[in-house]
């Protein structure tokens, strides 16, 4: 990754120190969506490519809701890479690393978080070029005492921990100084998003805003 790829995520993911994952079946649940997340001060929305919605839906928050950083997770192949930087979306996530995406994403210069969850994964990042990362499953993966061990051998990484994180144990993640913002669908969970729970999400959003990532940014 660019070294200007790399500044503009971390500015990304210092922005707000959670990042709500969607899953979204209805794009026109979209901007409603995105007005309550950025109301509760969450701008930056990683939009999941696990429905036909998922593409419009990231299109209208971004052509509909400026103050939205908009990211593409799910993102699988190349070809969905592809698809997030001809969208014009801020970053990209993925659930896992393959020396393709790793490829794709430096010639697109998108900004890219790639999915890890050993040792291994955290070689093939590095050696690309690719040091700040999604560990995911973060849970199911071992957890803070996971992040720690991983943490001896690759000091230089910083970590998007996601999966399994929620209002009760974001703050014990955002705590370590190796984490520069958690993710996860708790914010705003596709039930709350196909009932319109706006303003469920709204306060879910303030309460998750008000928590703060000790990791350093770009700037430090
Ligand atoms: C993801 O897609 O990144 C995770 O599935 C979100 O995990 P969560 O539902 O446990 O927050």
């Amino acid at each position: 990754m660019s070294d200007k790829s790399r500044r503009q995520l971390l500015d990304i993911l210092a922005l707000a120190p959670v990042i709500p994952v969607i899953t979204i079946e209805d794009a026109s649940h979209a901007v409603p969506l995105a007005r309550a997340l950025v109301a509760g001060g969450l701008p930056t929305i990683e939009i999941t490519l696990r429905t036909a919605a998922a593409m419009e839906a990231a299109r209208a928050i971004m052509a509909e809701v400026p103050q939205a950083v908009v990211g593409i997770g799910t993102v699988l192949t190349p070809g969905d890479l592809e698809r997030a930087c001809t969208l014009g979306a801020a970053f990209a996530v993925s659930p896992g690393v393959t020396a393709d995406l790793l490829t794709a994403a430096a010639i697109c210069e998108l900004p890219f978080a790639p999915g890890i969850q050993t040792a291994s994964d955290l070689i093939t990042c590095v050696t690309h070029g690719f040091d700040i990362v999604k560990f995911f499953p973060a849970v199911p993966a071992g957890g803070l005492p996971a992040l720690n061990a991983l943490s001896g051998p690759f000091p230089q990484v910083r970590y998007c921990p996601t999966g399994g994180i929620g209002a009760a144990n974001a703050v014990e993640w955002l705590a370590h100084p190796k984490v520069a913002a958690v993710g996860g669908s708790w914010v705003a969970p596709t039930p709350d998003i196909t009932s319109a729970a706006w303003p469920a999400i709204e306060q879910r959003a303030r309460a998750a805003a008000a928590l703060r990532s000790r990791a350093p940014t770009a700037h430090q």
